[in-house]
């Protein structure tokens, strides 16, 4: 396999789409995939050759807050390296955004099973002196999809 490259901000909504279906997510219509990618702060995709094979992406205000999204890697791809790769990207991109003298805070909601594979880029539950990281999950059940 020839050496997969990263690059920042050029991921797609059909990058996106293709992508999330891959490992099994529900569908999205083009309309709001493409907003989802157009509020995207930061994106990280992952190439072998011309075949978009993971991304991570990254909303927030630039500063002191950023919610990680869709991390995912191609089915065939998993398990050689490059969900950490991506990761890295993320984590160093973090790093550039820290104000001066100042702290960010950086969220995600792992999918159920895969805490381990964020733990080892320091993220935890963390109460701190300044408060306990916490999240909901909101949903329109009503209209949810069916699997
Ligand atoms: C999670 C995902 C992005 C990992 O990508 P990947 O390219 O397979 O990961 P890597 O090959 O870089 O593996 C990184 C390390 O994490 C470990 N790891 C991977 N998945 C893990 C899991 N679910 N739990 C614990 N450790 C995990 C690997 O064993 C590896 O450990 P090592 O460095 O000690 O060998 C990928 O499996 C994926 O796309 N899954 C489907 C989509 C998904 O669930 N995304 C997460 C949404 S929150």
């Amino acid at each position: 396999m020839a050496d997969i490259v990263y690059k920042e901000g050029v991921l797609t909504q059909e990058v996106f789409s293709a992508l999330s279906a891959s490992v099994g997510w529900p569908t999205t219509e083009p309309e709001t995939a493409a907003r989802a990618v157009c509020g995207t702060r930061y994106a990280v995709c992952a190439f072998d050759g011309e075949n978009a094979v993971g991304m991570a992406r990254m909303v927030g205000d630039g500063t002191w807050s950023w919610y990680i999204e869709h991390v995912v890697v191609l089915p065939e791809y998993q398990g050689r390296g490059i969900g950490t790769r991506l990761m890295e990207h993320v984590v160093a991109a973090l790093n550039r955004s820290i104000p001066k003298g100042q702290g960010l805070s950086a969220a995600l909601t792992s999918a159920p099973g895969k805490e381990g594979f964020y733990t080892k880029f320091g993220f935890s539950p963390i109460p701190s002196d300044h408060g306990t990281a916490m999240g909901v999950v909101l949903e329109d059940k009503e209209n949810r999809r069916r699997e």
